[in-house]
């Protein structure tokens, strides 16, 4: 019997994939294929649709859903963002590897087709994601920062009512930069990211200037950090 072929993943989709349980996934910008394979081949979603824009990126992941032996079950389409699903098709959606501007706008766009839960890993800051999901009604339910070429962030999101919890007692601005879940846990990888951050913004902090709040933010988050040293 040929064993179907599992695909291995970098660091930051491991985390996707352990914060990902679901009948019914959808992965928007798959590109490969290989996480929505994975969580298949995991038993981690029963079945799962594949979103890709792009031809060349599309055609890579029909390839990888065929040659996993998994055609049956995940199904590959063409278009932009949640345009091609169904209001309520699926429990859960994942975003990943692309910019925070491009993944808030296509769930800006995607108004009632948006699933419950959300599994969401930007290139870059995630603050403009956590400021999304207040307005949005989806709290915070998990963080996790993964080493890489960047420090990725990786975030599950819970369709929720109310304030989020997770921020409770925490300093709003470092809370919505660098993660209230991540803040609380501390992680090496945290502290070393916010100390490069202090180093990066210093001599670019200029009264007036942008980088003199980033800065104030970091060592807010600095704080945070070393208080739970
Ligand atoms: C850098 S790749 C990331 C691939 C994979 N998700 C990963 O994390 O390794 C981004 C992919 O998203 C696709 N993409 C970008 N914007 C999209 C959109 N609005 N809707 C669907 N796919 C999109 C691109 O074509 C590209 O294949």
């Amino acid at each position: 019997m040929t064993l179907p072929l599992s695909p291995v993943l970098d660091a930051r989709l491991q985390a996707v994939l352990e914060l990902i349980q679901a009948q019914v996934h959808a992965d928007i910008g798959a590109d490969h294929a290989h996480l929505p394979i994975r969580l298949l081949l995991e038993g981690r979603a029963q079945r799962a649709v594949v979103v890709e824009l792009n031809p060349g990126p599309l055609a890579q992941a029909r390839r990888h859903v065929v040659r996993a032996g998994l055609d049956g079950r995940v199904e590959v389409r063409e278009g932009n963002g949640f345009a091609p699903l169904q209001a309520g098709e699926v429990d859960s959606a994942s975003l990943t590897g692309m910019g925070t501007g491009t993944i808030v706008g296509v769930l800006q766009r995607a108004g009632a087709k948006l699933p419950p839960v959300l599994v969401l890993q930007p290139n870059d800051s995630p603050r403009s994601i956590r400021q999304w999901a207040r307005v949005a009604g989806y709290h915070l339910m998990a963080e996790r920062l993964t080493p890489g070429y960047w420090t990725y962030p990786v975030l599950r999101l819970e369709r929720a009512a109310g304030p989020d919890p997770a921020y409770l007692g925490l300093p709003e601005k470092a809370a919505l930069r660098y993660g209230p879940h991540l803040l609380r846990e501390a992680s090496p990888l945290l502290l070393q990211q916010v100390r490069e951050d202090i180093v990066r913004l210093a001599p670019l902090a200029a009264p007036g200037r942008n980088a003199e709040g980033e800065l104030a933010t970091a060592h807010e988050a600095l704080r945070v950090l070393e208080g739970s040293e």
